[in-house]
């Protein structure tokens, strides 16, 4: 099991790091891309859950290291960079899924410095800490993979949420700058735009949200693992001409207009 850091385990081929993997759609992302040959490092705030999802991996014959590190924290994630280049031992970073984040909602008037500070350090410094300390090495080695997770709400507002909207929406257009940065030397950046997910964050609203699951095309909320898999195919080679994209996952919310 994890010390106070870390724990790790056999020497991979390829590593990714999930940040915000210890639950839902990180989680189901990281299980999958260790499916898929990577040694995974797994990150969030909470160690008991990055033990578990570790042990996880582990059960299923893959490979994962446990991170525990709070990405609201800018020398929090200083911290997590330096451990895993410490893990890697210089080889470079295969993937990057900068996925960690939600809540923090609340009316503009109600939303504190603090909640504001927290949301755009989460969704928005801490990726572009990250990326700049690991998507140079995959340019020089001329292949990398990074996907940002977003949120359908970066396009379409809902009332209540202004901080976590626009910091997603700041994160959708790191995409596009890094694919300009990055793209030409080989490495592939694109978010996911998830609609509503049932995750531990929002198990409240499993059976309705007021009749919204109900209105979409879809008829529900998706499940963590229906996002992870679009996750999977855009960090597979499958997915090697889409640069720059942002891949909608919504159950048809953003393309029809529920009269
Ligand atoms: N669920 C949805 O409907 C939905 C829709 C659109 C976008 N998204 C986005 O999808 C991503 C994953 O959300 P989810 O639904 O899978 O939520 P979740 O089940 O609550 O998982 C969130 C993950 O992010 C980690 N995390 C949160 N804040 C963190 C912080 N400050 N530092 C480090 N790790 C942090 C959590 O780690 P610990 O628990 O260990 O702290 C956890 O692993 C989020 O960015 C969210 O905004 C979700």
């Amino acid at each position: 099991m994890m010390d106070d850091k870390s724990t790790s385990s056999t020497r991979p081929a390829s590593w990714a790091l999930v940040t915000g993997s210890t639950s839902g759609i990180g989680q189901q992302t990281a299980i999958r891309l260790a499916e898929d040959g990577y040694s995974v490092v797994v990150s969030g705030r909470d160690k008991a859950r990055a033990e578990q999802t570790q042990a996880l991996i582990e059960a299923a014959g893959g490979s994962a290291v446990g991170l525990v590190a709070d990405l609201s924290d800018p020398s929090a994630v200083r911290g997590l960079i330096a451990e895993v280049n410490q893990l890697l031992q210089g080889e470079p970073l295969d993937v990057l899924v900068n996925n960690a984040g939600g809540g923090g909602f609340a009316p503009t008037e109600a939303t504190t410095e603090q909640m504001f500070d927290a949301a755009f350090n989460t969704h928005v410094k801490a990726p572009y800490l990250l990326t700049g300390a690991f998507a140079p090495a995959m340019a020089e080695r001329g292949h990398g993979v990074i996907v940002n997770i977003g949120s359908m709400s970066t396009t379409m507002a809902t009332n209540g949420t202004s901080a976590f909207q626009a910091s997603k929406a700041a994160l959708d257009m790191l995409t596009k700058s890094w694919t300009a940065e990055y793209g030409p030397r080989g490495v592939r950046v694109n978010s996911v735009a998830p609609g509503f997910v049932i995750t531990p964050a929002n198990e409240a609203y499993r059976d309705g949200y007021g009749g919204f699951l109900a209105s979409l095309p879809a008829g529900r909320g998706a499940r963590p693992e229906e996002i992870a898999e679009v996750i999977r195919f855009l960090v597979s080679p499958q997915a090697s001409y889409i640069q720059g994209a942002t891949i909608v996952a919504d159950g048809g919310k953003s393309a029809v207009i529920a009269l």
